[in-house]
C-alpha cells in the first residue's frame, strides 16, 4: 500500500477512535465537550497516533492493540497545542487554519480544555488498554512511558525550557535539549508505544526506540523550519518565532543549517529502521514526509 493510501487509513480509525472518546457526557458541561471537540477535529496531520499504528504493524501487532494509545497520544497533543497557544505561551490566534481555543471560547476555557483532553487522555489509555486485551503489565508499562513522556522530564519540561529561552542567546546544545524534551518525547512515545503494543522486543524495539528518537527531533526542527512558510501550508501565522526570538535551529544554524540537519536526521531514521527489513517501509516513508515537508 502507498504511503497515503495508509495514512488515509489510519486517520479515518484515529477519528473514529477519538470521536468515540469524545461524546457528550451527562457529567460534563456541554459547552466544555464542545471546546475540547474543536481543538481535536480541526484538521491536525494525526502524526503521533499515526506513528503508534504504523510501529504496532511494522512488528507485525495488530493495530487494535495500539488504537486506544493512539488515541491517548492525539489527545495529550491536541491539549499541548491548546495551551502552547495561549497568550501566557506563544499567543497565537490560529491554529490548525481557525481561531485558537482561547480565542474562540475565552481564556479560561482553553486552560480547562487542555486540562480536560489531558485527563481524558489517560481514562482511554486505561479503560481501552485493557479493554483491547492487552496484558495489563503492558499498558501499565505504556501508559507509564506516555506519562513520562508528557510531563516535567518530557513535553512540559520542554515547554518551560522554550519560554526560558526565548529572547536570550541560544546554542544549538540548548536547541537540542528543548526540541528533544517538548516535541521529541512524545514522538519517541508514540513509536514505542506502538511497538509494545505490537508485542516487540529485544533489538526491534530498540531499534524502534533509535528510530523515534532521532524522528522526534527531526520533526520539530521541520517545524522550525515550516515556522516561516505561508499559513496556506502551516494552518499557522507566518514568522511568530522570530517575532518571539525563539530559541530555533534556523536561528542558531541559518536556514540552510537546519535543512541540513533534518536530511542529517531523516537519514539516522532511516539507518536506525534497517533491522525491520521490508517490515519497515511505511515508518521510513513517514520519515521522508515529515522531513521532505520542510526540506523540498
Ligand atoms: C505542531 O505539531 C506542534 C509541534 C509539536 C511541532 P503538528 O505539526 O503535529 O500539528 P498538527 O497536529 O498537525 O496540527
Ligand atoms: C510546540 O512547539 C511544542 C508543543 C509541545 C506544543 P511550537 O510552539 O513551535 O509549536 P507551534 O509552531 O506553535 O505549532
Ligand atoms: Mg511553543
Ligand atoms: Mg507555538
Ligand atoms: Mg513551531
Amino acid at each position: 500500500m502507498t504511503l497515503d493510501a495508509s495514512l488515509a487509513d489510519w486517520r479515518t480509525t484515529i477519528d473514529a477512535a477519538l470521536d468515540a472518546v469524545l461524546q457528550p457526557h451527562d457529567d460534563a458541561p456541554a459547552h466544555l465537550v464542545e471546546a475540547m471537540r474543536y481543538a481535536v477535529f480541526s484538521g491536525g496531520k494525526r502524526m503521533r497516533p499515526v506513528l503508534a499504528l504504523a510501529a504496532c504493524e511494522a512488528v507485525g501487532g495488530s493495530s487494535a492493540h495500539a488504537e486506544p494509545f493512539a488515541c491517548a497520544l492525539e489527545l495529550i497533543h491536541t491539549y499541548s497545542l491548546v495551551h502552547d497557544d495561549l497568550p501566557a505561551m506563544d499567543d497565537d490566534d490560529l491554529r490548525r487554519g481557525r481561531p485558537t481555543v482561547h480565542v474562540a471560547f475565552g481564556e479560561a476555557v482553553a486552560v480547562l480544555t487542555g486540562d480536560a483532553l489531558l485527563t481524558a487522555a489517560f481514562r482511554v489509555a486505561a479503560e481501552g488498554g485493557v479493554r483491547s486485551g492487552l496484558a495489563p503489565d503492558r499498558v501499565l508499562a505504556i501508559v507509564t512511558a506516555i506519562a513520562v513522556a508528557a510531563g516535567e522530564r518530557g513535553m512540559v519540561g520542554g515547554q518551560a525550557l522554550d519560554l526560558d529561552a526565548a529572547g536570550k542567546p541560544a546554542d544549538l546544545t540548548l536547541v537540542e535539549a528543548i526540541h528533544r524534551r517538548k516535541t521529541g518525547a512524545l514522538l519517541g512515545v508514540a513509536v514505542e508505544t506502538g511497538a509494545l503494543a505490537g508485542g516487540a522486543s529485544g533489538r526491534t524495539l530498540e531499534a524502534l526506540r533509535a528510530f523515534g528518537r532521532a524522528l522526534g527531533l527531526a520533526f520539530q526542527v521541520a517545524d522550525d523550519i515550516l515556522d516561516a512558510a505561508p499559513t496556506a501550508v502551516t494552518g499557522k501565522r507566518a514568522g511568530r518565532d522570530a517575532e518571539h526570538q525563539k530559541a530555533t535551529y534556523p536561528a542558531v544554524l541559518g536556514v540552510d543549517g537546519a535543512r541540513r540537519v533534518a536530511c542529517d536526521l531523516k537519514t539516522q531514521c532511516h539507518a536506525a529502521l534497517e533491522p525491520l527489513g521490508p517490515a519497515g517501509d511505511q515508518l521510513r516513508a513517514l520519515a521522508s514526509f515529515v522531513v521532505e515537508r520542510a526540506t523540498a
